[in-house]
């Protein structure tokens, strides 16, 4: 073998920088951490376990080592919290964030240049509350109605069975419906936009961070490099959104100028903001068209895909069990009745069982990340230093025996009935929506919204999966993605 004398250094460089990883990577506890699960392989440590087999991976450690318990992910400790540590968590929510910790692995601040400032999120949960939450009972209508011209159009005539791609079609009608009550439903390439949306979005989290072996901030630099170079799916979809709105919001100022306190102004979230963002603007400057699409787009994002996905698993655990069928049928048949079709809020509250289904559908296997703003010792003792990342480990609240029964893994769909916890409200042993100070302020808008789609669906169709069987879920780490079996719809016989 030859070896010129160039190769030489090159061979004591890869060495010692084979070295630096090795020192750099050892993962660094400080005194007291939670117990670290044992590995063998030196920097990949627990992350084929994690990505592959989460659900039983974590069930199977915090069975050996309690809670808490540290371990070795993508290069970083990484501390999973259960039970107990979860609720201390939650309850703590100026030392742990949750919107930080997906900033890695999601770094949406590169487009979206309002979001790190440090009152859009207080901003943006006010708009939810005040103008969503607080006027839910004027949007029953209109999302009725989007969403009944939205199945027609994707789903239609099923009196022969047919089956529906859930990842397309059925994601542009959730998407549609929920992006009408924030005014931008009637543009069809919005609506597209925001279905197409969704897809990026979910391939981009569920890119393993595999350069964070090396550091996080690698990791977020590669998963942005098709950004610098100007592929750029989002950026795209905000362009299409800028350019619908202009004209919105310009027509409606000038409709207010005219007309003064005859003034009607339109029932969507839009209007909320061009009151409440910078009162006395008369024109729509640029800066001003950047500031309302962030909020949009943020609202976008927090709302469409959890919705859509939301649906869609529910929609999958209905078709997957026979025994729900008619149960479920017949109530939603009694108040399509009651209201002659035109459902009010008070129908919908009356979809007790329905809405006991869906809970049940949102109590799964999932693990929030939230970032440490600095060290902190659980009252358990154990202590982890400022910038840890720790995952709520869901299972163990949502799989209590206490709360859920000696078979907390069943499918339960009447638990919520009986226990008079409705599919909204967060609760020590549900924590779907999150917990305490940043619960999710969407969560009443999203069931109010889910569950007027199920409402419908049910009513008209029979719904299978093409198997005759339960479809899984497809998981990537903790994350979980809709089958994409896709389902049979049949017209029920009127
Ligand atoms: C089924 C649908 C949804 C699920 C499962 C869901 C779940 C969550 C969770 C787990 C959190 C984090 C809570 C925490 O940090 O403790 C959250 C936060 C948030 N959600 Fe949702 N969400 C849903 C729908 C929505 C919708 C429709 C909107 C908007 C209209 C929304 C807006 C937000 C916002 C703005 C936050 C951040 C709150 C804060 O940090 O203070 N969500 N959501
Ligand atoms: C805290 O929990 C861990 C298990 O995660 C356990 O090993 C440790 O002994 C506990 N510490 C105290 C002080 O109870
Ligand atoms: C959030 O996380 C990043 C790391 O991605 C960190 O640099 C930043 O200082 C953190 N803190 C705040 C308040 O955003
Ligand atoms: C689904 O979407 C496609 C366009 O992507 C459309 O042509 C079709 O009619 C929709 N509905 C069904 C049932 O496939
Ligand atoms: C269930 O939760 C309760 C309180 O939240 C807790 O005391 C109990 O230990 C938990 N049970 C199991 C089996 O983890
Ligand atoms: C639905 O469409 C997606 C992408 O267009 C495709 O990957 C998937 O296989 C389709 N599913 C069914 C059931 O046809």
């Amino acid at each position: 073998m030859y070896f010129s004398f160039e190769t030489i250094p090159a061979f004591v460089w890869v060495f010692i920088a084979t070295y630096v990883v090795y020192w750099i990577k050892k993962p660094r506890l400080s005194k007291n951490e939670p117990p670290m699960v044992p590995y063998k392989i030196p920097i990949i440590g627990h992350t084929l376990d994690y990505l592959f087999n989460a659900e039983k991976f974590l069930a199977k450690c915090r069975q050996q080592y309690g809670d808490p318990f540290n371990l070795y992910i993508f290069g970083q400790v990484t501390t999973i919290a259960g039970n107990e540590i979860a609720h201390e968590v939650y309850g703590h929510s100026d030392t742990f964030s949750m919107t930080n910790a997906t900033r890695d692995s999601f770094p949406l601040y590169r487009i979206l240049k309002s979001i790190e400032k440090t009152d859009t999120l207080k901003l943006t949960v006010k708009a939810i509350r005040e103008g969503l939450t607080a006027k839910l009972p004027s949007f029953t209508e209109r999302v009725q109605k989007t969403l009944m011209f939205s199945i027609n159009q994707e789903i239609g005539d099923c009196s022969q069975p047919k089956l529906i791609n859930t990842t397309n079609n059925f994601s542009r009608m959730v998407a549609r419906s929920v992006a009408d009550v924030l005014e931008i439903s009637k543009n069809e390439d919005v609506v597209n936009a925001f279905a197409d949306f969704t897809k990026d979005f979910t391939s981009i989290v569920a890119i393993p961070p595999i350069f964070s072996f090396i550091h996080p901030k690698v990791h977020t630099q590669i998963i942005t490099l098709p950004l610098r170079f100007g592929f750029n799916p989002i950026l795209k979809h905000l362009i299409t959104l800028k350019k619908h709105l202009k004209p919105v919001l310009e027509k409606r100022l000038k409709d207010k100028e005219i007309l003064g306190d005859k003034y009607e102004p339109p029932l969507d979230i839009i209007e909320y903001f061009l009151n409440n963002l910078e009162s006395e603007t008369k024109v729509i400057t640029d800066d001003y068209l950047d500031k309302i699409c962030d909020f949009i787009f943020i609202l976008v994002i927090a709302s469409i895909h959890t919705t859509s996905h939301h649906t869609t698993f529910a929609l999958y655990d209905f078709a997957g069990r026979p025994e729900l069928w008619d149960d479920l049928y017949e109530e939603q048949v009694k108040i399509d009745k009651e209201c002659n079709g035109e459902l009010t809020p008070q129908h919908i509250n009356k979809m007790v069982k329905l809405d006991s289904f869906l809970r049940e559908s949102l109590r799964t296997f999932a693990a929030n990340p939230h970032r440490s703003f600095e060290s902190y010792t659980f009252k358990n003792g154990t202590t982890i230093p400022k910038g840890r990342i720790v995952q709520t480990y869901l299972s163990d609240i949502h799989y209590n025996t206490t709360a859920y029964g000696p078979e907390p893994r069943s499918f339960l769909p009447y638990h919520g009935l009986e226990n008079n916890f409705p599919a909204s409200k967060t609760d020590k042993d549900y924590f779907v929506f999150g917990a305490g100070k940043h619960a999710c302020p969407g969560r009443f808008f999203a069931v109010h919204e889910i569950k007027i789609a199920l409402h419908k669906l049910i009513l008209n169709y029979h719904i299978k999966t093409p198997s005759g069987k339960i479809e899984k879920k497809i998981h990537v780490g903790p994350l979980a993605l809709p089958p994409n079996a896709g389902l049979i719809f049949e017209s029920r016989k009127k």
